[in-house]
């Protein structure tokens, strides 16, 4: 397999552990497992007494019982674990589709969600957001760019980098133009839970129709990226079976330590999720207030849910040059658009985690330093 880099991944490397303030990274404020663990009286004798072996390839029953809670129509038996959700993107792209076979992808997103699948062979079509529009998908787009080959479609929301979040009819119609074309909607939902109303919460995918596939991860919404436990849920018996025959040759089975703290997560996922979407609302209304003071420097769209969003930056000739310079200069990170083969004109701005305010105060005083009024 000839694949592309993945550039974010790439952009992170010099600076993921190394810059003080990560203000570019999706995911929430973390836990330590003294955290977790912290949650039920018994869990940490019981963690210590957890035997090494190999385990069930499909993800331990009590854990897939916690993920098909998460859904309407799904049972334990339809939910698939792996070592996070891009072990579950690898895998679908490669059990569910064919060299030749087209897909459509929402753009710009996360870059497996296409690559993958170029990488196989398969016609990749980008149905890009329009940013003038609150980084809206268009329907009738996809409607018209349909073809008799056209296998899949993937789409992100709540969305990285955008915190677009689609309205409930669009995803209804969505859904029923893919079932009735016999088309598979692959669903990264990896966000999902973190609607800054709870009242904008979609419906999972998995729900809606038989061919649609739900892509779910304790990295995001719950800030437990390190347990690497991500899942599919579907209720498309054959490729269920394709996906669960590809991930013998992918890592077999996951890690039995971080099934157990993953279950034990999930059973107060209401906890962990308020106390993050606590941070997100603070860090929104800090960043409201930031952006409104430099007006003249960010054009800021406060988004609907997620914890990322693509803010524009004005007066720069390059926003990968500018974040380059920030990180370098003040050590406060930012992903410039590039990463996401989107213009160099925005960047994404993380704000799960608790010391945004922190990281906020160093860029305030980059801007200071390099751009006196
Ligand atoms: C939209 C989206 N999908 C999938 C992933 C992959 O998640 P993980 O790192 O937990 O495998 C990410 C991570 O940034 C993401 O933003």
């Amino acid at each position: 397999m000839d694949i592309a880099p993945f550039k974010l991944e790439r952009f992170f490397v010099p600076y993921e552990f190394s810059a003080r303030y990560l203000l570019g990274s999706s995911d929430c404020e973390t836990l330590a497992i003294r955290d977790l663990l912290a949650y039920e009286p018994d869990a940490a004798e019981q963690f210590l007494d957890l035997r090494l072996g190999y385990t069930e390839s499909q993800g331990a029953p009590d854990l897939r019982a916690e993920i098909a809670g998460l859904y309407e129509t799904i049972a334990p038996e339809q939910v698939l674990v792996f070592a996070g959700a891009e072990e579950a993107i690898f895998t679908f792209m490669n059990a569910a589709l064919r060299a030749g076979d087209h897909i459509i992808v929402h753009a710009p997103g996360y870059q497996s969600l296409y690559e993958v699948a170029r990488a196989n062979g398969c016609d990749v079509s980008l149905w890009t957001a329009r940013e003038e529009d609150g980084w809206s998908l268009d329907l009738d787009w996809l409607r018209d760019n349909l073809r008799p080959t056209t296998r899949a479609v993937a789409v992100n929301c709540p969305h990285n980098p955008t915190g677009y979040l689609m309205d409930a009819a669009t995803q209804r119609a969505l859904a029923d133009l893919l079932a009735e074309r016999g088309i598979l909607l692959f669903s990264d939902e990896v966000y999902r839970g973190l609607e800054h109303d709870p009242a904008d919460q979609l419906p999972a995918a998995c729900d809606l129709f038989e061919g649609a596939v739900s892509l779910g991860v304790m990295s995001k919404t719950y800030g437990l990226a390190g347990l690497r436990i991500g899942w599919l849920a579907t209720r498309d018996r054959a490729l269920f079976e394709r996906l669960v025959a590809f991930k013998d040759y992918t890592t077999i089975c996951n890690s039995g330590p971080s099934e157990f703290l993953s279950t034990l997560a999930l059973r107060h996922r209401d906890a962990i999720v308020a106390r993050n979407l606590d941070i997100i609302r603070r860090n929104l209304d800090t960043l409201d207030a930031f952006f409104a003071a430099h007006a003249d420097r960010f054009d800021w769209q406060r988004p609907r849910a997620g914890s990322t969003a693509f803010p524009r930056v004005r007066g720069e000739a390059s926003a990968e040059a500018f974040c380059i310079d920030l990180v370098e200069r003040q050590g406060v990170m930012l992903l410039p658009s590039t990463c996401f083969f989107y213009d160099d004109r925005h960047f994404r701005l993380g704000y799960g985690r608790a010391n945004l305010p922190e990281a906020l105060a160093q860029f305030e005083l980059y801007l200071q330093s390099r751009m006196p009024r």
